[in-house]
């Protein structure tokens, strides 16, 4: 069964006939809200809003090891996180939905690893590849098969937040390589690859980033709703089609 992690934009599935909810409990704590289960076209899927129900979980407060052992432990085979995004690359306007392939983390002082504790023997998983080439390319296809455009392949650099970045600081991640930015990207990624599940991203591009375009003299995000929604409704038919084609 997929789950399908949403963000600001999308914190609930309107195409998902809700079956039940669960709260999950956990070693570490509380998930961001209840797992919702039930099929997208008869296939089976879960849902998890990353800020929670109220959108009231701010992006470096989110319990991440809480919210990937829920999912992980109702057996998702494969995780679609999805997520608004500023967005760094000319190309990469408010809009734009974007498959990323690479991250570059900015975080600090998250729990970002399972492997912690006095039993605990270090480990140090592979992270080269952050995203599952398999579930990135099903998303592609989705999104083929619907003439949904979508852009494959993107540096997303993960900041601490809540605010938002400086122009200085979007020139830098630039200069790192950087072609969006968002703020709940890690440690979600690595704990899902810490579970061994298959984990793959979304991006829907809300606002150039600081200092750039649109964005030149600061953000304003009001004016972007209509263009963020407007994509959200081009992520949940793409979310549709992958699941509902699925095997199982
Ligand atoms: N920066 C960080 N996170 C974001 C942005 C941004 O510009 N837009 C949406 N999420």
């Amino acid at each position: 069964m997929l789950a399908i992690i949403g963000g600001s934009g999308l914190t609930t599935l309107s195409n998902l006939d809700v079956s039940h909810r669960e709260v999950v409990r956990t070693p570490f704590g509380e998930p961001s809200g209840a797992l919702v289960f039930g099929e997208i076209c008869g296939k089976p899927a879960m849902f998890l809003p990353r800020h929670g129900y109220g959108h009231t979980i701010a992006p470096h407060m989110v319990n991440y090891r809480a919210n990937l052992w829920a999912i992980h432990h109702h057996k998702a085979t494969g995780i679609i996180s999805v997520a608004s995004v500023g967005g760094i690359r000319e190309d990469m306007g408010p809009g734009e939905i974007v498959i990323p392939n690479q991250i570059i983390d900015y975080t600090w002082g998250r729990k970002s690893t399972y492997f912690e504790g006095v039993d605990s023997p270090v480990t140090h998983v592979d992270f080269t590849e952050p995203y599952d080439a398999k579930l990135r390319q099903r998303i592609q296809d989705a999104a083929a098969s619907l003439n949904i455009p979508i852009k494959l392949g993107g540096v997303y650099a993960a900041t601490q937040g809540p605010r938002l970045e400086t122009a200085a600081e979007i020139n830098r991640m630039e200069r790192d390589g950087a072609d969006l930015v968002g703020m709940t990207g890690m440690p979600e990624a690595v704990l899902a690859r810490e579970l061994n599940t298959p984990y793959a991203a979304i991006n829907v591009v809300a606002n150039h980033a600081a200092g750039r375009g649109s964005s030149a003299n600061g953000i304003r995000f009001e004016s972007l709703e209509v263009v963020l929604h407007e994509a959200m409704g081009k992520v949940r038919g793409i979310i549709e089609r992958l699941v509902s084609s699925q095997e199982m």
